[in-house]
């Protein structure tokens, strides 16, 4: 940074700001990446003070013209700041006064810092959530293609994490894809409700110059205009919201960690991860560790720490700006750079990944495992449910303390002699058979979950479409 120059609010105050001060309170170190953002804003509020009579076309050109100019030496990392930058706003402000002259003096007119900050930060963010939309879409597709091709590979289902009843491996990716679904619909849910102008609400209650908020905020394509001046300075919700869909996102991710971590490990075997994606061990030279999926479960724990940090920040803040507010744009930033990095890392890990299905069979396989289908084949012959399931819990008591197969205990089980139920356990304990039977929708059985990838893959377009037609994601620049 340069030498000293006097900050943009100097009028009242005899002496310069303490370095101590700026040191704490600045917040240009990480509020830079808004610049981009902050200059598409202030070109749209210099357009409306040219429409409003308050500046000729002349100055309005030439303010536009050391915007954009400000903007490009800030991309390409030359504007040298100066102490009393306070905020990356104050640094344009500045610069753009230097290359306009005294009429740079009027870029702020009937403007605040309230209203600007939170105009650029909206401006930023509703690229951002288009961003982690599409890239939640990929990972979906990712985990689409991945069931598509399972083919009849099984696995054990597990509940308490103790073998339950096998399921199709194409069922298990899905129930990830769809946990994901519901993330996107919250992403483009929260972006509708981010897409609201604040510019033009000032510091706190508006402005007595003819300036109309409706103007910059359809210059800006904002979807909606604010309705109340304190309101739409001092309003956060669309930070929250986004620190909330990312967090749980980032649970979601985190869950799917945990199973790759589980599912590579030597005792299941169940999935080999492609060696881009693994890494080794600086001492143990046999090692191949899963360590995208273990920091997708890690970085979770900070996601939600982002949340909760912004949610305490706010609860006590009395209307309207407070400086706390500048408290804002990290977690954010954190949260958007960290989850952007996970999706992509995970589609990337997942979509290189090889199962291994007789492995998955085999530990499906446990004839234990059909006890449920067991119990429902007496069912369909007629007995209650409580005494099928008594009866089949029998059966499977015998078969761990005798050793004895189950398939061989139910052939000779007066329960299972009738006929019709002989002739339907005839071939259950082939490995799979069990999964051909289940018929019930949404269920683990092979042809609901053809259907269901169906509907999957149809949601997916469909949620891709929204995205591309909401009218906030339309504004995706190319910087990131
Ligand atoms: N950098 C600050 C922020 O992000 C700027 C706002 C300062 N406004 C003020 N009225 N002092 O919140």
């Amino acid at each position: 940074m340069n030498a000293e120059s006097k900050a943009l609010w100097h009028g009242r105050f005899d002496g310069g700001p303490a370095a101590a001060l700026m040191a704490f309170t600045a917040s240009l170190p990480f509020d830079v990446r808004l610049a981009t953002h902050d200059v598409e804003g202030s070109k749209a509020h210099v357009r409306g003070l040219a429409k409003a009579g308050l500046l000729t076309d002349d100055e309005k050109s030439t303010i536009v013209h050391a915007l954009e100019q400000t903007g490009q030496e800030i991309e390409a990392g030359q504007l040298v700041f100066v102490d009393s930058d306070e905020d990356i706003h104050t640094a344009i402000e500045r610069r753009v006064t230097e290359l306009a002259g005294a009429v740079g003096g009027k870029l702020h007119t009937g403007r605040s810092r309230n209203d600007q900050v939170a105009t650029a930060f909206r401006l930023w963010l509703r690229h951002q959530l288009a961003a982690v939309t599409a890239e939640t879409i990929e990972l979906q597709r990712t985990l689409l293609g991945a069931a598509e091709a399972a083919g009849t590979t099984y696995l054990p289902g597990y509940t308490h994490m103790q073998r339950a009843q096998p399921v199709p491996l194409a069922h298990h990716l899905g129930a990830h894809a769809w946990a994901l679904a519901r993330d996107i619909d919250r992403l483009l849910d929260a972006g509708d409700r981010l897409d609201v102008s604040p510019l033009g609400a000032g510091a706190l209650a508006g402005s007595s110059l003819p300036l109309d908020p409706a103007v910059t905020a359809a210059d800006l394509g904002f979807g909606a205009v604010f309705d109340n001046s304190l309101d739409a300075t001092s309003d956060r919700d669309f930070v929250a919201e986004t620190l909330f869909v990312i967090a749980l996102l980032g649970v979601h991710l985190s869950r799917l960690g945990e199973e790759w971590v589980l599912w590579s490990s030597s005792e299941f075997g169940f999935v080999a991860i492609d060696d881009g994606y693994a890494t080794g061990s600086s001492m143990m030279p046999q090692k191949k560790n899963p360590d995208i999926a273990e920091l997708t479960r890690g970085k979770s724990g900070r996601l939600i720490g982002n949340l909760t940090g912004l949610l305490a920040t706010l609860k006590g803040l009395p209307l309207s700006y407070n400086r706390d507010l500048q408290e804002d744009k990290e977690p954010v930033f954190d949260s958007v750079d960290q989850v952007r990095l996970a999706l992509v890392a995970m589609s990337g890990m997942i979509g290189t990944s090889t199962f291994d299905a007789e492995r998955m069979a085999e530990a499906a396989d446990d004839q234990t495992a059909l006890a449920t289908d067991l119990a429902e084949i007496l069912v369909a012959g007629g007995l209650p449910f409580r005494d099928a399931h008594a009866v089949v819990g029998g059966l499977v008591k015998s078969s761990i303390e005798s050793g004895r197969p189950l398939s061989e205990l139910v052939a000779e089980d007066a329960a299972f002699a009738e006929s019709d139920i002989a002739a339907a356990i005839d071939g259950l304990f082939e490995p799979g058979a069990a999964l051909a039977r289940r018929q019930s929708p949404g269920g683990a059985g092979t042809g609901p979950v053809a259907e269901q990838l169906q509907r999957l893959a149809e949601r997916i377009d469909a949620d891709a479409a929204r995205l591309e037609a909401a009218g906030w994601s339309g504004h995706r620049s190319a910087l990131s």
